[in-house]
């Protein structure tokens, strides 16, 4: 399944329209990039408009009570569709486990090892989400880590899916699919490169010169 990392409405409402994504993640960083005069509220409120499914917002406060007072705050935008994003800690982890006990859903994020997505999942976080792009900047393979959480949700059937982001290249969709990502959340360009192959351009244009030029 793939979700959309963006937090623009354009794109957003645009690449829906495709049929392929169930879902918007966003962070701090892009809707610092792309909204950043924007008043929060009224971003996510578009970008729900926009979209279908889950849609996560991020925590920027970092002491559990003010992580609590803003999860409900953008809980209430709209309790079907936000997701509560939680950066990874032990606070987070705290905020994790109270928010799923008063049912709110809610995406572990920047995890970067097999322990800390464990610990995520085991908080009752909804979602984990395992940053690829980041965990092979430390020159780490993210395979195995993806892969050993996945296995072990399923050994002890734990609800958490797992979110695959922090996607740089197309390969990095396929790797996290095959080693049993739930979701791998992927940037407009990405998805845009997704779409192409010269190969298919190049059929295409063969079958239309084809018909193109019958015998009449
Ligand atoms: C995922 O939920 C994050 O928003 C995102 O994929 C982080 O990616 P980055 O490493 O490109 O910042």
């Amino acid at each position: 399944m793939l979700f959309l990392d963006s937090s623009d409405p354009k794109e957003i409402k645009d690449i829906f329209a495709w049929g392929v994504v169930a879902g918007v993640t966003t962070n701090p960083l892009i809707l610092a990039r792309e909204a950043g005069a924007v008043d929060l509220e009224q971003r996510i409120r578009e970008v729900i408009g926009a979209s279908r499914g889950p849609v996560s917002v991020e925590l920027t406060s970092e002491t559990e009570v003010a992580m609590m007072q803003e999860a409900h705050r953008y809980h209430t935008w709209a309790p079907s569709r936000v997701v509560i994003k939680v950066p990874f800690s032990e606070a987070g982890l705290r905020v994790t486990h109270a928010l799923a006990t008063q049912g709110i859903e809610t995406n572990v994020t920047c995890v970067m090892s097999f322990n800390q997505a464990y610990l995520a999942a085991l908080a009752g976080g909804t979602y984990v989400s395992i940053f690829s792009g980041r965990v092979r900047d430390m020159g780490y393979d993210v395979r195995p880590v993806i892969a050993q959480t996945r296995a072990q949700l399923d050994r002890e059937k734990l609800a958490s899916r797992i979110i695959v982001g922090s996607i740089r290249h197309l390969m990095d969709v396929n790797e996290a699919l095959e080693q049993g990502a739930h979701v791998v959340t992927v940037t407009p360009p990405i998805l845009r490169k997704m779409l192409h192959n010269p190969k298919t351009d190049e059929t295409i244009r063969e079958f239309n010169a084809a018909w193109e030029s019958r015998a009449k």
